[in-house]
């Protein structure tokens, strides 16, 4: 039986949760699922906005067909080609053979490298309109959020932007369609920092030029192809500003965050002395082990706060492989604009601080606080004034509480 959303008098969610999926694109960990959405208007003409991944296929053309409640389809726009709202379309045309793709010149060839099929197609420019009806859309291409090929667009009727990977949340929907039916900012902003963060968080100058082209619409509400649909102005607003935050790489609060990796636990013991004396300061911290959080949480830790550290022992004349790895991870990301403060540990031959800011050398604008706290194997008394100034200098950079 087919499972909907109506989301306004001619327009239907007709997408689906996957729960069973271990990992998003291979890499990502999904512990509450995933929605892949798509949406189907009725106008005079019939146009479905973007299909499935694979998963899912049976709901979701269980759930065109009831949509259609008869009609045949004729149009289908792929605003994002990425198999995981792409796989299901070639199923869809043989359904519905009539169906028009509407796409652009890059979507075209993706698809064609993909299926070895050319579709018929539609192609569409920058800023061109079509009408099917009372609804009239608008396309822009927003190449890199999250491929090349990105397009989203604008239904000027009612006010409905189709988003594509853009204002998407990592999360099945659990029958909830709109951020108004959930706690969005309290329980579900973290879900979509991860997402946007992970996916789409190298490409920041790609996003504030799709930001700007968003600017003077006047959405009234956003679709996007994963998670919530964004209905109330305050939540279009707030998460807009949110996007405008991550893409220029501005922390969202004054905050440390403190990312370990530890053998023994001596440097573990080290960061929690650490997080100890901030928080004592005043100052708020958030703290992870690195060789147990997933990197993608870790990631968008990162671009929430203001300052980072990093703490690791010295492993193969080099840094510790899992502390290596997260920083080539926020490094390949882009993350710029924070503070920075390293500890390393070493027994014999501590070099994993020289080694931490080698990696991190590629990311612009980090502050890398001069003086690294060195740890010899553990922390001990004869420690405590090189820990005191190591610190005192991060206290300094922070800013106190307004
Ligand atoms: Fe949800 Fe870039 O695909």
């Amino acid at each position: 039986m087919h499972c909907i959303r109506k989301i306004t008098e001619d327009l239907l969610w007709v997408g689906a949760d996957d729960r069973r999926l271990a990992m998003f694109e291979g890499v990502y960990s999904v512990p509450r699922g995933v929605s892949y959405n798509s949406y189907l208007l009725l106008d005079e003409k019939t146009v479905l906005m973007d299909t499935v991944d694979r998963a899912v296929e049976k709901t979701f053309l269980e759930n065109v067909a009831y949509g259609l409640g008869g009609r045949n389809l004729d149009y289908v726009i792929v605003h994002h080609m990425e198999p995981d709202h792409s796989a299901t379309l070639i199923r869809l045309l043989e359904k519905y053979p009539e169906a028009t793709v509407i796409c652009n010149d890059k979507t075209k060839k993706m698809i064609e490298q993909f299926f070895g099929k050319t579709p018929n197609a539609l192609i569409v420019k920058e800023g061109e309109k079509l009408s099917f009806g009372k609804h009239e859309f608008t396309f822009y291409m927003a190449p890199m959020v999250h491929w090349p090929e990105v397009m989203i667009s604008f239904d000027s009727e009612n006010g409905v932007l189709f988003s594509a990977d853009a204002f998407g949340t990592f999360g099945a929907l659990n029958g909830a369609l709109f951020s108004d039916e959930v706690d969005f900012f309290g329980e579900h902003l973290a879900e979509a920092r991860r997402y946007y963060t992970n996916i789409v968080g190298k490409y920041g100058p790609q996003v504030q030029a799709a930001l700007k082209k968003l600017a003077p619409l006047p959405i009234k509400m956003i679709a996007p192809l994963h998670g919530f649909v964004f209905r109330e102005a305050d939540a279009i607003s707030a998460f807009i500003a949110k996007y405008d935050a991550w893409s220029t790489y501005t922390p969202e609060r004054t905050e440390v965050m403190i990312a370990y990796a530890s053998i023994y636990g001596n440097t573990e013991n080290a960061a929690n002395i650490l997080a100890c004396r901030l928080r004592e300061r005043g100052i708020a911290v958030d703290m992870f082990d690195v060789s147990v959080t997933p990197a993608s949480e870790i990631v968008a830790a990162a671009f929430r706060a203001s300052h980072l550290v990093f703490a690791a022992p010295t492993y193969n004349n080099g840094v510790f492989v899992t502390m290596e790895q997260l920083l080539h991870e926020l490094a390949a990301h882009n993350l710029q604009k924070r503070t920075v403060a390293l500890i390393e540990n070493g027994s014999w031959a501590p070099s994993a601080a020289k080694w931490m800011r080698e990696i991190l050398a590629s990311c612009k604008e980090l502050n890398i606080l001069e003086n690294d706290l060195t740890v010899k194997s553990a922390l001990g008394a004869s420690d405590a004034d090189a820990f005191d100034a190591f610190a005192e200098a991060l206290v300094a950079t922070v800013p106190e509480k307004a």
